[in-house]
């Protein structure tokens, strides 16, 4: 009976050391210690041995049952601790990143912060504009082919209403609203019925420009943008206008900047042309004038229009707009 004792001592103890959890210890106290375990019934057979053996074997007997006991306890013990420190509230926790801002919001931020410090009101405006704001205001009849510069998205309800083309629609909404001498800038998505590839999408945002005084010409609109230029792309970049058309500014060009990446030597990017396309440009019409309301014999202004996305492009040298609509977040990364 002793060695029947010693084997399942032995056993216990071999069992306990590969324990690792509550749950595991659990089935070990049930089956070393439990109400149907071989030592829990051990004492049954003591009816059959004489006073010295009992003695003798039942000394033994509590001797290992109150060793084993002992031995449950303090593993319990030592597991309950292991499970305190997972639940340790000044345990510092393992890190994780939040996203930051999209590009798109973190850069129109800084570009207006820019326009702001160089005097320009900045204003919100409609997606949903009437067909006179998009086009006719700007001196676009129904009948003018410049409409189809635009490939617009017209609703069915109500009927002459469009998302807006270009933010260049609320050039003569913010003229009524503000007399000149005045300066703002409009910045904010627009829409186009157009497929997308890299470097289109059916929508994304402008950031039209608009000054009318008694004076505003061309050269202050050349200081603009190559102030602008400067703070936002943190570089000294040429700027060039070359002649062009828009039906609401005359004369027209559009705005060249140096090439970012080869600085003008000509590359891949700018097409060996050493030049970056960036923005619409003019001084504004006498025709959309008067649809402000203003006098075109006493002011007179110049507009421009640039792609947000477009600059974001060029200043993070990203090769296709989509990325920065998509909900990839490794994009704000950059
Ligand atoms: N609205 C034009 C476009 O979307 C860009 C533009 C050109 C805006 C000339 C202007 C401008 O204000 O004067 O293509």
């Amino acid at each position: 009976m002793i060695e029947e004792l010693e084997k399942i001592k032995k056993s216990a103890l071999k069992e306990l050391n590969s324990v690792k959890n509550l749950d595991d210890l659990e089935k070990w106290r049930v089956n070393f210690l439990g109400r149907k375990s071989f030592l829990a019934n051990f004492p049954k057979q003591f009816k059959n041995l004489s006073p010295e053996e009992k003695v003798r074997i039942g000394s033994f007997y509590n001797q290992i049952k109150t060793e084993l006991e002992t031995l449950y306890q303090n593993k319990k013990e030592e597991l309950s601790q292991k499970i305190e420190v997972l639940f340790d509230f000044d345990h510092p926790g393992s890190k994780f990143s939040f996203p930051s801002l999209p590009l798109i919001q973190t850069n129109l931020k800084r570009i207006i912060d820019i326009f702001r410090d160089l005097g320009f009101y900045v204003i919100d405006s409609n997606y949903l504009v009437s067909e006179y704001e998009n086009f006719d205001s700007l001196n676009m009849p129904p009948y003018h082919p410049a409409r189809d510069m635009w490939d617009t998205i017209w609703l069915k309800k109500p009927n002459k209403y469009l998302l807006r083309t270009h933010t260049s629609a609320f050039q003569v909404p913010f003229l009524l609203k503000f007399k000149p001498p005045v300066r703002g800038i409009v910045p904010g998505k627009v829409f186009r019925f157009e497929a997308t590839d890299a470097r289109h999408d059916f929508e994304f945002y402008q950031i039209e420009g608009i000054s009318v005084s008694e004076n505003s010409n061309f050269s202050h609109l050349r200081f603009i943008f190559k102030e602008f230029f400067k703070r936002y792309f943190e570089k000294n970049l040429e700027i060039r206008f070359r002649p062009s058309y828009f039906p609401f500014t005359e004369p027209s060009v559009e705005v060249d900047l140096s090439c970012l990446l080869c600085q003008g030597k000509g590359c891949l990017v700018c097409k060996f042309s050493g030049w970056l396309e960036v923005a619409g440009a003019g001084m504004i019409h006498p025709f959309v004038l008067k649809q402000a309301k203003i006098d075109p014999n006493k002011f007179q202004g110049y507009a421009f229009g640039t792609g947000l996305e477009r600059l974001i492009m060029l200043k993070y040298e990203i090769n296709d707009i989509r990325l920065l609509h998509s909900a990839d977040l490794r994009t704000n990364e950059i």
